[in-house]
């Protein structure tokens, strides 16, 4: 058996593809590591969103550099390749920055890894084509043993990139347009993954409720169906999906949330900005005001929905005032969790070319102010569940013996002195406490 250690950044469709890639490379005799110095082939599955991020890859390069010339030493031999929004975004430039690079290749050339990693033996490889065929009807399905490995919870890619062009962003270039899976492969899909003992599935887009997949008799079909019809499988327990844009959250998906216990009340739904002038400038497609509707709309149909956000501040042009907008509408939602970051200039974006950019030390205070407003609402969120019970699904064993960990509908880690038997179930817990990340409580037993 040869050795393939993963290395993964950025997003949850990167987890997936990493997953994919070990699948797709099973068959040619690879088996995952999760130990680099036993590996015959190295991947780094890169992200490309921020300029931290990126720089991040070509760090790693110089330490595997190091350790390829030690393999070599001792007469032994390690591939690297490089893959993700990165190698799609820069391609050539990579092995120009960075030789010890074999192989460069992009999110949609998956599929084709078994034959890009046979030719990378012979030459180097850079392949960033947007294929043509299906990369999804290509790739193998793991082995259920790999499944079960896996664990409990498991994400599902159903769309993939994206028609928004949001002036800041990256993701229209490294993932191309938007695409749907049909409902029947998602379907195959998840029925394989609950098979296998999944108890949990997050579906997976960069616009995940654009989803417009084909159906069995050829018509299209939106998230808020495709959820329906995940709800009848019989084994799987909750469903989620990630990230959503304001602009189709549509009657359809907020009714699925009023219908479907099992849709966990809890909504990633970026603003980026609480300011119509930079909303406006950022391409999102929607006001303030309009998001906070939908919002309304959501809360009238699933009372118990908790949201989750991410803000970028210091955008070409926000002003003070700008930023307040964005601390205001911060306080309007109250988060139960927010990712937040500086603005990074991507190049070959809009924003790039945009004047007005924000010096960085204002960037930077920005953000410390708005992490404060929102790790405060995090904490408040947390501790307004003490006291309540909340259905968790025990997932593994703790850190401390005796402990079983799990996670409640809004992804909190809830941990509880009980019988790892309990682990693969789902538990009415009491909550008695809050610690910085975790909730701690004990399992009711009616
Ligand atoms: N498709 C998702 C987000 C994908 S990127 C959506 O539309 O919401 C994840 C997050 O990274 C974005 O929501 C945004 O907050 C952040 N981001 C994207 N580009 C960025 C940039 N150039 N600088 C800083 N943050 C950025
Ligand atoms: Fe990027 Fe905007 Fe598309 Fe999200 S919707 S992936 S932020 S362009
Ligand atoms: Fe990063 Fe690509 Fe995801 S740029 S955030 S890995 S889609």
């Amino acid at each position: 058996m040869k050795k393939l250690f993963i290395k993964t950044y950025g997003c949850q469709m990167n987890v997936y593809d990493s997953d994919r890639m070990a699948d797709a490379l099973a068959p040619s005799g690879y088996e995952a590591t999760t130990d680099i110095d036993q590996a015959d082939l190295v991947v780094l599955n890169t992200c490309h969103i921020r300029e931290k991020a990126a720089e991040k890859v070509y760090s790693e390069l110089g330490r595997l550099r190091i350790m390829r010339q030690k393999r070599e030493q001792a007469g032994g031999k390690m591939m690297i390749g490089i893959a993700g929004c990165v190698a799609q975004a820069e391609g050539e430039e990579i092995v120009r920055r960075a030789p010890v690079v074999d192989l460069v290749f992009g999110p949609q050339s998956y599929h084709k890894l078994p034959e890009l990693v046979e030719r990378a033996h012979k030459g180097r490889v850079v392949e960033t084509d947007f294929s043509a065929e299906d990369k999804f009807e290509h790739l193998p399905k793991p082995a259920r043993e790999t499944t079960i490995a896996r664990g409990l919870t498991s994400f599902l890619t159903v769309q993939e990139g994206c028609d928004k062009f949001c002036t800041f962003c990256v993701v229209p270039y490294t993932r191309g347009a938007e695409v749907s899976r049909p409902v029947a492969q998602i379907l195959g899909e998840a029925e394989n993954l609950v098979d296998a003992g999944v108890k949990e599935i997050t579906l997976l887009g960069q616009n995940v409720n654009a989803y417009h997949g084909e159906g069995k008799g050829g018509e299209t079909q939106g998230l808020a169906q495709l959820l329906y019809r995940l709800s009848e499988i019989k084994g799987l327990d909750r469903l989620r999906y990630t990230t959503s844009h304001p602009r189709d959250m549509d009657d359809a998906l907020i009714n699925a949330h009023r219908d479907l216990e099992m849709l966990m009340p809890y909504l990633h739904l970026p603003v980026q900005s609480g300011s119509d002038t930079i909303l406006k400038s950022m391409n999102r497609q929607h006001t303030a005001e309009e998001y906070l509707r939908v919002l309304e709309r959501m809360r009238e149909a699933r009372p118990d929905i908790a949201l989750s956000g991410d803000f970028i501040v210091g955008f070409p042009g926000e002003t003070d005032e700008d930023f307040e907008a964005t601390m205001k509408i911060v306080r309007d939602v109250e988060y139960a969790q927010a990712y937040s970051f500086k603005y990074s200039t991507r190049p070959g974006t809009p924003g790039a070319q945009m004047d007005n950019q924000v010096p960085e030390e204002v960037k930077s205070e920005r953000l410390q102010r708005l992490q404060e407003l929102l790790n405060h609402q995090q904490t408040e969120f947390n501790k307004s569940r003490i006291g309540s019970t909340m259905r968790v699904l025990f997932e593994k064993t703790g850190r401390d013996p005796g402990q079983i960990v799990g996670r409640s509908p809004y992804l909190q880690p809830v941990q509880v002195d009980a019988d790892p038997s309990h682990i693969g179930t789902i538990q009415d817990v009491f909550v008695e406490s809050v610690g910085k990340f975790s909730l701690f409580g004990k399992i009711v037993t009616n």
